[in-house]
């Protein structure tokens, strides 16, 4: 080799190693819409980074490394080959690797490197992932087979190395290179900027404060229809529901939005003056003359809260009138300092007060007209609902995962004085969005299962903020009952029970906030390996809030990225699949919701035949309660379908007829819940057996519905568990009761079917391409 050669060589690397980090390259070509995302007029864009400024110089917190997971890089040959060979001689592998092994030890190359990011963990790692670099490669690039070779030959020091293997280190780590950018994106400190209509006028934030049935929503609603235009957020569809018609009852014409439905009044689909939606629905762009929250005191929920959040800062009404609980006065005072606006306060009386009783109930031989006995486990409702019709008396069920239609027709025939049904049978579904002539609310148990921060799942005594809530049910303004009365079943909870309604409601303290799909975009731009669910893991470890703010668990999110990480999606699509609110207890639904992003990446429309086939439709009227939980779930499923179509709708194209087969499935089950007695019968003795049930009451010590609902989910754990115990998400899954094996063996064999082999992975490639492709046309529309 000539000399000149040599030299422009050594410039050329030269170069090289000190040009811009790889993942500039990489970025071109994997996110090319990135550039758009990045110009997008996200509201939090242009303020968060003018905030920077100021936020550079608090310190921020060290990030979590054990989220950073290592890009696996290609092995390419180097474009140089083995002119380090040439230029040198080969290089010994068991020198190299006392080399190497000597670096990894050196306190300095593992302090410069801690300055630079790479903490002990990572510095491990990068270690390792190197050394096996060096050591695996056929040929190393020049500079670094030169570098080696000297070292070797006692030319040079080991410390040499570091360039190479920091440049090794954010190739696998690209994170390290961006660490400024993903903290300056994930930066939630000031929530009020991100709406700048909202922040262009001087509204008047009115909070309509007092308890359960005191008038609040009524207040506010009537200020609502006196305006000239509206928006109502509330919490359920059934209240969205609820206002819808009120309004339009009251000739003030009014829409309906919520994930899953939109009604307009006007024939041609223009918007109407009002709208009564779901508070995730809310527009913060639209001017209103009058705005109602309500439920304010849902801004601290762990999961949703976030989407008050929105409301409260973002709506652009001229008054803003927030309703709840009179613990959030002080807290949306303080959060309202941030935009500078007043708050006035209107405190309201129950309408109807009620009393807690002294005696428990014993036993439902002393069921009264009006009672409704609040269980906490659709277990204990199968139970207590068999009981009573044991004992020749009627009653109404009401949970959570019935349909909306199914809960309206059941509060319906219990509200009826001429219906013999006299007694309801509820979980705390009924503690809001129902209007229910309760005379007295029986606690059947004052425990309840929760999700705890880590997620976990646990058993908890009942809040006073969710007693008061259940316990305001009863008695109600317009009906018979006037006073309401508040008991338990047995006598140990009673005292329990005071106690808990003899506390003041905790005070308020934080709101919850939720990165927004574009924050997540840019991260991708930045990581463009990282999976989705571990983009916005490492956006909640980076993301810095203020002390009155915390980031949502976004564990639902994360559970179905997972679920569809194998599918070969665009991040955009991806995001908004993994925003669907689909219940991930329900196998059926998760199992659906993966056959639909399947479909939907082959850009294969799901058509209504095709949904029918998937939930063989026409079903058969439920025979047990196994038949009524899968229907519930085929419910679900089309919710799903309709959530998706909204978003998607030409992919999802026949909103109509999956809404038309809803409504027939909410009969079906309407139907089959009015013999919910008899379903209970048909299947398994040991939730109807009443003798059972009471001994097991016997043998608890204040907790028995703990042991109970602790004892069967035990069972199904022992059940479905079978042979999939391993950590892997499917073990997971079958671990926690949410696959069931016959589901997850359904799934692998689709799996299997679908995996690639060398002849058709062309095919994929070409199909995830087209899909990329798709997901920008959709997002330029
Ligand atoms: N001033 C009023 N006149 C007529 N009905 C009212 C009045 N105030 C409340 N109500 C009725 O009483 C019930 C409870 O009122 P609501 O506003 O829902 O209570 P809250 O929002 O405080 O729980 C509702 O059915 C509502 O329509
Ligand atoms: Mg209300």
């Amino acid at each position: 080799m000539s000399v000149s050669r040599c030299v422009s060589l050594f410039s050329r690397l030269q170069r090289r190693i000190s040009a811009q980090p790889v993942r500039c390259t990489a970025l071109s070509c994997h996110v090319s819409p990135g550039s758009v995302f990045l110009h997008q007029p996200h509201q939090a864009g242009a303020v968060v980074c003018s905030r920077k400024v100021s936020s550079n110089s608090s310190s921020p917190k060290p990030p979590d490394t054990s989220l950073f997971v290592p890009v696996s890089l290609k092995t390419d040959t180097p474009v140089d080959g083995s002119v380090g060979a040439e230029l040198t001689q080969p290089l010994d592998k068991s020198e190299l690797l006392k080399i190497m092994n000597r670096f990894y030890k050196r306190k300095e190359m593992q302090k410069l490197a801690a300055d630079h990011g790479l903490d002990a963990r990572l510095f491990h790692q990068a270690f390792i992932s190197f050394r096996k670099y060096v050591l695996e490669m056929t040929s190393l690039a020049a500079e670094l087979h030169i570098i080696l070779s000297d070292i070797c030959y006692g030319a040079g020091h080991v410390d040499d190395i570091y360039p190479y293997f920091m440049r090794h280190a954010k190739q696998i780590f690209p994170m390290l290179d961006c660490m400024d950018d993903l903290r300056k994106i994930s930066d939630l400190r000031l929530p009020a900027n991100w709406y700048p209509e909202a922040r262009a006028i001087q509204r008047k934030v009115v909070f309509h404060a007092g308890p359960t049935n005191s008038g609040k929503t009524y207040h506010a609603i009537q200020r609502f229809l006196s305006a000239k235009s509206g928006v109502y957020c509330g919490p359920l569809k059934l209240l969205a529901h609820e206002i819808f018609e009120k309004s339009n009852t009251a000739g003030v014409a009014c829409d309906l939005v919520t994930g899953e439905e939109r009604s307009f009044m006007d024939p041609e689909g223009r918007a109407a003056g009002h709208v009564a939606c779901t508070i995730e629905m809310c527009s913060v762009t639209t001017p209103y003359e009058v705005a109602v929250i309500d439920e304010i005191q849902m801004i601290r929920d762990p999961s949703r809260g976030w989407a008050w959040t929105r409301a409260l800062l973002g709506l652009c009404a001229d008054e803003i009138h927030v309703c709840g609980e009179s613990a959030a006065i002080d807290f949306i005072r303080e959060l309202m300092y941030s935009t500078g606006e007043e708050v006035e306060v209107h405190n309201y009386q129950r309408l109807t007060p009620f009393s807690v009783l002294d005696q428990a109930v014993e036993s439902l031989d002393n069921l009264r007209p009006g009672d409704c006995v609040v269980c906490f486990s659709k277990n204990d409702i199968y139970s207590i609902s068999r009981q009573i019709e044991a004992r020749g008396l009627e009653c109404a069920v009401i949970y959570g995962s019935l349909p909306p239609g199914t809960k309206l027709s059941q509060a319906k025939k219990f509200n009826d004085p001429e219906d013999p049904c006299k007694i309801l049978v509820a979980t705390d579904a009924i503690g809001m969005g129902l209007n229910l002539s309760i005379k007295r609310i029986i606690f059947n148990s004052l425990i309840k299962p929760n999700t705890n921060d880590k997620g976990e799942k646990q058993m908890e005594t009942i809040s006073t903020s969710q007693a008061l809530q259940i316990a305001g049910r009863a008695g109600r303004f317009s009906s018979k009952f006037k006073e309401g009365e508040v008991t338990t079943m047995y006598r140990d909870d009673l005292p329990i029970l005071k106690e808990i309604l003899s506390h003041s409601v905790d005070p308020i303290e934080t709101a919850g906030l939720h990165p927004t799909a574009e924050q997540i975009e840019m991260f991708a731009y930045h990581l463009p390996d990282a999976t989705l669910s571990n983009l916005v893991d490492i956006f909640v470890s980076l993301s810095q809030v203020d002390g009155v703010y915390f980031v949502c668990n976004i564990d639902d999110f994360k559970f179905l990225a997972d679920m569809i990480q194998h599918i070969p999606l665009n991040l955009r699509s991806r995001y908004v699949f993994c925003t669907a609110p689909i219940n991930k207890k329900q196998p059926f639904v998760c199992t659906s919701f993966l056959k639909f992003a399947r479909q939907f990446s082959r850009d294969e429309p799901l058509t209504f035949d095709w949904v029918c086939r998937h939930v063989n439709w026409p079903v058969a009227p439920p025979k047990n309660i196994k038949d009524l939980v899968h229907l519930e779930a085929v419910h679900d499923v089309c919710d799903l379908y309709l959530w998706l179509s909204y978003r998607f709708m030409d992919m999802f194209p026949d909103t109509a007829l999956v809404r038309e087969i809803q409504k027939e499935l909410d009969d079906i089950i309407q139907e089959g819940v009015r013999n919910i007695t008899r379903l209970i019968r048909a299947t398994d003795p040991a939730i109807t057996d009443p003798l059972q049930t009471q001994a097991s009451r016997r043998g608890r010590s204040g907790t028995a519905s703990s042991n109970y609902l602790t004892s069967s989910k035990g069972q199904r754990g022992q059940r479905d568990s079978g042979e999939v115990s391993d950590g892997s998400l499917a073990g997971r899954l079958v671990k926690d009761g949410l696959l069931t094996p016959d589901l997850l063996r359904q799934l692998q064999r689709e799996w299997s079917e679908q995996k690639p082999n060398p002849t058709n992975q062309r095919a994929l490639d070409t199909e995830a391409h087209h899909n990329n492709n798709k997901g920008r046309r959709k997002k330029k529309k």
